[in-house]
């Protein structure tokens, strides 16, 4: 394993971490905490919260992308099954990225339902680059 390889590798990691890890924190932290405040205070709170985590989730999506890529590119020889998986994970990834974006943007009431479904996709995803990883680690 060469120095890229472990470079990559961390900006695969710690992107998902900061992309998953901030919609878990969001909707399980954020959510029931403001739950009880004024619909117009939570409504304003919601959107300095989305604009403030913008650029965050945009630098996630962006290293994800990028040293996903690369580790992609990077794969020798991998079992069929292997391909099979990362087509599902990046079907997942593109929900992810599509509903980030929605939940990143203002004025949005369905914000708690749109994280609930990037939870779980990212969880998916995680559970999925497990198993790639044990299938192409061989
Ligand atoms: C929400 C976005 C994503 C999350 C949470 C995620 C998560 C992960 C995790 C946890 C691993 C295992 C890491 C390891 O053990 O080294 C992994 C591996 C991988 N990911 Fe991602 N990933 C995401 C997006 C992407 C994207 C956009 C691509 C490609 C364009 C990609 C391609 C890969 C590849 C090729 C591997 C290596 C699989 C292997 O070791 O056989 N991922 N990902």
């Amino acid at each position: 394993m060469n120095e890229l390889n472990i470079v990559m590798r961390f900006l695969h990691i710690i992107s998902g971490i900061a992309l998953l890890g901030g919609a878990i924190a969001w909707r399980f932290a954020v959510v029931p905490s403001t739950a009880a405040l004024a619909p117009d205070v939570r409504s304003k709170l919601g959107n300095a919260m989305a604009a403030a985590w913008r650029p965050v989730f945009f630098s996630a999506a962006a290293g994800l992308l990028l040293s996903g890529i690369f580790n992609y590119m990077n794969k020798g020889n991998v079992p069929p099954l292997w391909h099979a998986l990362i087509g599902v994970k990046f079907l997942l990834v593109l929900h992810v990225f599509a509903v980030g974006f929605i939940v990143t943007g203002p004025n949005n009431e369905k914000r708690s339902r749109q994280l609930t479904g990037i939870v779980i996709s990212g969880v998916v995803i995680v559970i999925l680059g497990a198993v790639l990883r044990s299938l192409s680690a061989a």
